[in-house]
């Protein structure tokens, strides 16, 4: 087991090289941890591995296996990130401590809580969630999680790596589904879902009004800072007359259950909630990523 004393970590190998893999291996290797990149399909490990070195200088130490046991021998770190599917994240921890019996394992798990991906594992004191954000070298915040039996040096040695990675860790001190930022999320989309399918106006007018109010503020002032900014006595009296007709069912819109099963998948299928023409998904990627790297740089200007 890892002490507080433990040495800081120097490797790191990254499991799964789709779209959040590949990128999370470049941050590792352009902070200068030495990083290999596996997946099970080794097909697609040179193009991961070009984009991944895209990322980086020509110094870094970045390479790729198509062996997974062999990627994640002796390495510090191992940073899980293969399909959002408990028992094949399970089966791929046991292969993983098999091979390594020191690791920390991390899991980029979305919402699925590290205490059970590693509820079969012997010793889970060096297992944490660490759930990055799409894309992961632009969005700053990774979150880490602390598991049931997660130590205090795991925690602290991934905090550190990703600190030195260029990374702003934040603490997760539950594992609860979905950690801070996705419970965020899927509370407001839940609500914007209920408004689509209830009539109260159409789904063009959810996003319009969101990106003009709320989205507006968000990047500068969180809710909780908001909350105090406007007075608790304020919100409190909102909350009194609006909460009651927020939605708050303990399960999936059945408009959202009914699009899925007629096939409108949204912007991979051509069409969802809105219509998405040929190119349009790219050129939504582009547009997100242009406006997140443009208020990243606003921030740094006037920290
Ligand atoms: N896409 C996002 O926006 C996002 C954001 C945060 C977290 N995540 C999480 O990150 C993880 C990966 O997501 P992604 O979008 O990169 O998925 P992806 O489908 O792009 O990549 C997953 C990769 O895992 C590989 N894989 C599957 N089973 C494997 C196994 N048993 N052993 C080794 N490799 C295996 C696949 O071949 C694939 O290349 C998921 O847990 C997901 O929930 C995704």
């Amino acid at each position: 087991m890892l002490t507080s004393a433990s040495t800081p970590i120097k490797s790191v190998a990254v499991v799964g090289a789709g779209l959040m893999g590949r990128r999370i291996a470049g941050v590792m290797a352009r902070g200068g941890f030495r990083t290999v990149l596996t997946d099970a399909n080794a097909e697609i490990l040179p193009a991961a591995l070009s984009d991944a070195q895209a990322m980086c200088s020509d110094v870094v130490e970045l390479s790729t296996s198509a062996d997974i046991a062999d990627a994640v021998s002796g390495v510090d770190l191992v940073i899980e990130a293969i399909v959002e599917n408990l028992e094949i994240k399970r089966e791929v921890f046991k292969i993983m401590r098999a091979s390594n019996a020191e690791a920390i394992l991390a899991t980029n798990s979305s919402v699925i809580p590290i205490t059970a991906i590693a509820s079969e594992l012997a010793d889970t004191s060096n297992c944490v969630g660490m759930h990055w954000w799409n894309p992961p070298d632009l969005i700053p915040i990774v979150e880490v999680i602390r598991g049931e039996g997660t130590s205090d040096a795991a925690m602290d040695l991934c905090f550190e790596a990703l600190t030195r990675a260029g990374k702003l860790p934040v603490r997760v001190e539950r594992d609860v589904p979905g950690f801070v930022g996705n419970r965020l999320q899927h509370a407001l989309w839940r609500e914007a879902i209920d408004l689509v399918a209830s009539g109260v106006c159409d789904a063009e007018t959810v996003d319009l009004v969101v990106r003009n109010t709320i989205g507006l503020r968000l990047a500068e002032m969180g809710p909780i800072e908001n909350a105090d900014y406007v007075g608790l006595d304020l919100t409190l009296a909102i909350h009194e007359q609006v909460l009651p007709s927020i939605n708050s069912d303990p399960f999936p819109s059945a408009h959202l259950s009914e699009l899925v099963a007629a096939g409108n998948l949204g912007a991979k299928s051509g069409s969802g909630f809105l219509e998405w023409p040929v190119g349009s998904r790219e050129a939504a990627a582009a547009r997100l990523s242009a406006h997140v790297s443009s208020q990243l740089s606003a921030q740094h200007h006037t920290d």
